[in-house]
Parts: C-alpha cells; sequence; structure tokens
C-alpha cells in the first residue's frame, strides 16, 4: 500500500486533464490541480488513464503448453480438449505453476491486474487446483486471480462431482460446469440443476462454459437463465461463450433473449478463441460464431470479453492483450459506431469487474488505487493502436512501466517524429 501523486490524466469521465492522488493505496482524491508534499509523483503527460483491464475468462492451468505432447491438427475445440486430456496426466503442479507465473507477468505488463480462471477438476487428481491456488495467493499482492471449478470433461460424464466440490472445498471461489459436453442433452440440465443448486448453498457465484457450439440446438442458456431465476441467484451467474446464439433461429432469440434479460444472466464472450474455432466444419459461407453481442448490450444485459487462452492446446497465439481482445470483438460483432466501440472498451474493464464482483474497482474516489496509463488519448484510440502500456499502477505502487513508443521516419534528408496518435 504505497502513496502517489500521478499528474495530467486524460479520463473518461473529464474533458480537463486530472491529477490523481492515492494515499495508502486508496484513491483519495481526483482534481484538476492537486498538491501534496513528501509524496512520489508520476506524470501521465496527457495520456489515457484508464482502470486496469479485467479478464473474465482464461484457462491459466493450460496456459503456455502449446505444442505438449502435440500441436492440434485440426484446430477444433474437440481435438483440444482431446490434446489436453493426453497431457493432463503428466502434468505437474510445480510445471503449472512455473508457466502460471511467468503468464502471470505477461498480463500485469500489459495492464491486466484481475483474471477470472477456470480450472480443469475432471481427472485423477487436482495438480491444476493446488498449483493455481498457490499462484493466486503467490500473486495476491500484484493481480487478483479468481479460480473456477471447471470439470472440462463433463460433469457427469466424467463422474466428477467429488473433485469439483473438493477443489471448492480447498478455496476455488466459483462454479463451473459444461453442459453442451455432457453426454446427452437431458444431463446437459442435469449438471446445471446440479451446479446452480451447490453455487446456491455455498453462496458461490456461478460461471458456466455454456453452449460452445456451432450446433442452434445447443439450448443451455434457457436452462441457466431459468435456474438462475428459480434459486434466486440474479446477477450472479455468468453464461461463457454462448456461441451456438450465432447459429439459432431469430425467432427463438427474440424468446431466449427475455428470459437470459429476466434473469440478470450475465455473457461473457471470448472474440479470439470463438472466431478461430467456431465454423470450422463450414463450408462457404462460415459462420463467425461469436454469441450476438450488440443484440444482448441493447437489451440491457452485461457483457465482458474474456482471453480464454493464450499458447495452448486450443489457441497457438496471445500475448495475454485485452485491447487485442476487445479490438477482435468489435471487428466481428460490425461495432464499429462510437456507442459500440466504448462497449468494447467497457467489456475488458468495468463489465469484467461487475460481473467478477471486484471491490473498489474503478477511477473514483475511495477505489482501490489501481491504473493504467496508455500512450493515446482515448478508449477508442486504445482499441485502434493497442498502445504502450506506460505505467501499471497497483495500490499507489507503479509495478509495471514502458517507455513510449515513437517511430523515427528517414524520409530523405527529413527526419520526421510520428507518434501515431489521430491529430484531427
Ligand atoms: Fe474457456
Amino acid at each position: 500500500m504505497a502513496d502517489l501523486l500521478v499528474r495530467n490524466c486524460l479520463l473518461s469521465k473529464n474533458k480537463d486533464p486530472q491529477d490523481i492522488l492515492i494515499r495508502g493505496g486508496v484513491i483519495k482524491d481526483i482534481a484538476s490541480k492537486i498538491t501534496a508534499d513528501n509524496i512520489p509523483v508520476i506524470d501521465a503527460d496527457f495520456h489515457f488513464v484508464t482502470a486496469p483491464f479485467v479478464d473474465s475468462h482464461f484457462h491459466m492451468d493450460a496456459t503456455l503448453s502449446y505444442g505438449l505432447p502435440r500441436l492440434n491438427k485440426s484446430g477444433t475445440l474437440l481435438e483440444g480438449i482431446k490434446l489436453w486430456g493426453e497431457l493432463k496426466p503428466n502434468l505437474t503442479a510445480d510445471a503449472v505453476k512455473e508457466r502460471a507465473l511467468k503468464f502471470c507477468k505477461w498480463a500485469i505488463a500489459r495492464g491486466t491486474l484481475a483474471i477470472r480462471s477456470h480450472v480443469d477438476v475432471s481427472g485423477q487428481n487436482l495438480v491444476g487446483v493446488e498449483a493455481l491456488l498457490d499462484v493466486r495467493e503467490t500473486m495476491k499482492g500484484l493481480i487478483d486471480i479468481q479460480l473456477v471449478a471447471f470439470p472440462q470433461d463433463g460433469l457427469l460424464r466424467a463422474n466428477c462431482l467429488d473433485n469439483l466440490t473438493a477443489a471448492l472445498d480447498m478455496g476455488v471461489d466459483v462454479v463451473g460446469g459444461i453442459p453442451h459436453f455432457e453426454r446427452t442433452m437431458e444431463e446437459g440440465h442435469e449438471s446445471i440443476r446440479i451446479l446452480c443448486e451447490i453455487a446456491e448453498k455455498r453462496g458461490l457465484l456461478t460461471d458456466l462454459h455454456c453452449d460452445e457450439t456451432d450446433d442452434p440446438m445447443s439450448r443451455y442458456a434457457e436452462k441457466l437463465a431459468l435456474e438462475t431465476i428459480r434459486l434466486g441467484l440474479k446477477g450472479r451467474v455468468a453464461g461463457s461463450h454462448l456461441t451456438s446464439m450465432h447459429s439459432i433461429d431469430n425467432y427463438y432469440f427474440t424468446k431466449l433473449i427475455s428470459l437470459l434479460v429476466e434473469a440478470d444472466l450475465n455473457i461473457i464472450a471470448n472474440p479470439l478463441i470463438n472466431i478461430t474455432i467456431q465454423g470450422r466444419q463450414d463450408n462457404y459461407p462460415k459462420r463467425r460464431g461469436l454469441t450476438r453481442i450488440p443484440e444482448q448490450i441493447n437489451a440491457g444485459l452485461k457483457v465482458a470479453f474474456g482471453h480464454d487462452c493464450v499458447m495452448d492446446p486450443w489457441y497457438p497465439l496471445g500475448s495475454h492483450d485485452m485491447l487485442e481482445v476487445a479490438h477482435m470483438a468489435l471487428h466481428c460483432c460490425h461495432m464499429t459506431g462510437i456507442d459500440d466501440m466504448i462497449s468494447c472498451f467497457d467489456a475488458v474493464t468495468t463489465n469484467a469487474a461487475s460481473i467478477l464482483h471486484l471491490d473498489n474497482y474503478g477511477i473514483n474516489k475511495g477505489s482501490n488505487g489501481d491504473l493504467v496509463i496508455l500512450q493515446c488519448k482515448d478508449p477508442i484510440e486504445a482499441i485502434r493502436l493497442k498502445p504502450a502500456r506506460l505505467f501499471v499502477v497497483r495500490r499507489g505502487k507503479v509495478i509495471s512501466s514502458t517507455s513510449p513508443v515513437n517511430y523515427e521516419l528517414n524520409l530523405g534528408s527529413k527526419i520526421e517524429r510520428e507518434d501515431l496518435l489521430f491529430k484531427g
């Protein structure tokens, strides 16, 4: 917990530059000119200052395992799950921890200070759970990690209810599931009922991988909404992926969306992964496979985006940059209107924080002294440029910094300096 004065910040809410005063790790004041003695000072130099990025959906137990034990040749979700199943028996807690810790540093350097990570609880042991609980504890001063007990092989298909409850007993935070991967529609529905009842009994949040398929008949979102309403869990349940919603009949969507609104179901899309995994078996035209994000936002649902994977059995790329995630969603969903673009930024910041129920998030008096200074002027420019994270501040302490990126153009005899910011 530290003191810090950040000068000349451009904020979303204020037109004029503001200073931000952090005392004891908490934002104490935001004003056009703040004087404070004997305190470290950094100059935002009229750049955009945002609350940190929040990744609402990730798999930290699998990250950075790309190529182990082999590559995903088809690029499909199902081969990815099979490949992960081959790797899992050979995982050690030390190896998972080492990769996850390295990944956390990548995330912090790019300004992400909170991550909800699913952790696989199916299989012969809970090595991943042990490793990520350790990582959560090790990194808690730097980054908030929320863990989801995720039965990757199916709660009922793999008979892993005992593992899931054991993981929750060990301190995993959120109840996860994968109804579309259970053996039958009936078992998919049954898994949702069981998981939501566990969440209700334990007072936990729920986040299910739900309808991550191109099959328009995959309709578990309606069951998830119904259980949410029945058990009084409104606002505490998230449906992750929901990609079949891309393919469902338009009439059914008009019926479904009102049920999702009634349940106050939170939506977590994963644009980088959805655009590469979905539509794989299509001929042309190929479906994009993202859930219906603009329609969900217009209906009043809270929508966040996750990175989902970085260099693992499902995705060979990624540096964990949440602006890359927002950029992909914006393009795939035709969200180029001003409000749409702002919504994409909110999906990797405020909306994600709200879905994770993070306390004291945001650039407000009384909030945690956490912020990121980006080498740009506003949220839209942030998505356009994916600029340098000049400073990443956690509880008043600078925990990462990057030099400003500028280009020197050698145009014949003339040297020009170009900063890529929009001057129009
Ligand atoms: Fe996932």
